[in-house]
């Protein structure tokens, strides 16, 4: 039950009560947290068993001390000799009980009465502390039944194997969040493989942008998008620029209408409009963009 005990508490205090944070990252915060989060019932258990094993250690040192007590008592008596200590005799009685052997002189009395070539067989029974470490398997697996699939006290490996997954896709929403707010113009990327991100881009289009650069980005007030010709350039890194910045004649700074993420896509959107010569495309304005040999990669 000892055993239980101990692994409750190693679980508990391993596992932080807040699911977001990650139950491999135990720091002293964790443990703090983790101690205040229990139930009272349960700490008082865990208060018990430290106290359990405080004394338990007191226990031991006290026995200890009163054996080197005897020891000298026995020496200064003459009943033992003084190389000879107290452990060493308990040792040979531990060793005698555990092992249980038959002596080699007495040992004909177990001789099994074959004998293959000269190999002959003894009738050993077998070794107690085999015997008690078979016993000990054979409890341990009570206690594990109990723990895991009785009381279910402790997650099965499959179960711990599902949360720490839900916590990983947790921690992974939360990075693609921040990621998606630290997109600015050094780190944007043309997202062209992205169905939903093109098509989101395509939504932020419409919604935004067409009234001045057509519906299918063919220019009106504002230059023609399709076309390879650009006023600052036809980079992502350019185009998320202007949108995010703005510019003159009525381009107006998108960055806080719009969130990073949303700039990037619609940037990228545009750049999907590349070569689809709509009808009524306005005249080319800017320069030809030709992309550096490090641009296209
Ligand atoms: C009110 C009209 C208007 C709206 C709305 C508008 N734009 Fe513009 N946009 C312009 C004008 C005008 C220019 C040209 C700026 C210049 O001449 O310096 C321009 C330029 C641009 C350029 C640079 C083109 C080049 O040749 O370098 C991009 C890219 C662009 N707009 C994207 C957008 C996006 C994306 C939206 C929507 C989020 C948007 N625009 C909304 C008027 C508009």
């Amino acid at each position: 039950m000892a055993a239980l005990f101990l692994m409750n508490l190693g679980y508990a205090l391993a596992q932080d009560k807040n699911p977001v944070t990650d139950p491999r990252k135990v720091g002293d915060d964790t443990f703090y947290k983790a101690v205040m989060a229990m139930p009272s019932s349960e700490l008082m258990l865990y208060v018990v068993i430290v106290l359990l094993l405080f004394v338990t250690v007191l226990a031991l040192i006290t026995m200890v001390v009163a054996l080197m007590i005897v020891q000298r008592l026995l020496i200064s008596d003459g009943k033992m000799q003084a190389e000879e200590t107290l452990l060493s005799r308990l040792w040979a009685s531990f060793d005698r009980q555990m092992t249980n052997a038959i002596p080699l002189n007495k040992e004909n009395t177990i001789l099994l009465d074959h004998n293959y070539d000269g190999i002959k067989e003894l009738d050993n029974h077998l070794p107690p502390w085999w015997l008690y470490l078979f016993y000990g398997t054979i409890a341990f697996s009570v206690v594990y039944m109990l723990n895991y699939h009785v009381l279910n006290t402790q997650p099965l490996p499959a179960q711990e194997y599902e949360t720490e997954m839900q916590l990983a896709s947790i921690e992974v929403a939360e990075y693609m969040k921040k990621a998606a707010a630290n997109i600015d113009e050094t780190n944007v990327k043309f997202v062209k493989d992205n169905k939903v991100a093109l098509e989101a881009g395509k939504k932020v289009f419409i919604e935004n942008c067409a009234q001045c650069h057509g519906q299918a980005g063919e220019g009106g007030i504002g230059p023609n998008l399709t076309d390879e010709f650009w006023l600052y350039g036809g980079h992502i890194k350019n185009v998320f620029t202007v949108i995010k910045k703005g510019a003159k004649n009525g381009m107006q700074a998108w960055e806080k209408k719009l969130k990073p993420d949303e700039m990037q896509s619609v940037a990228s959107y545009i750049l999907t409009l590349q070569g689809t010569n709509p009808p009524n495309a306005k005249e080319a304005q800017g320069e030809k963009y030709v992309p550096t040999e490090a641009e296209a990669k």
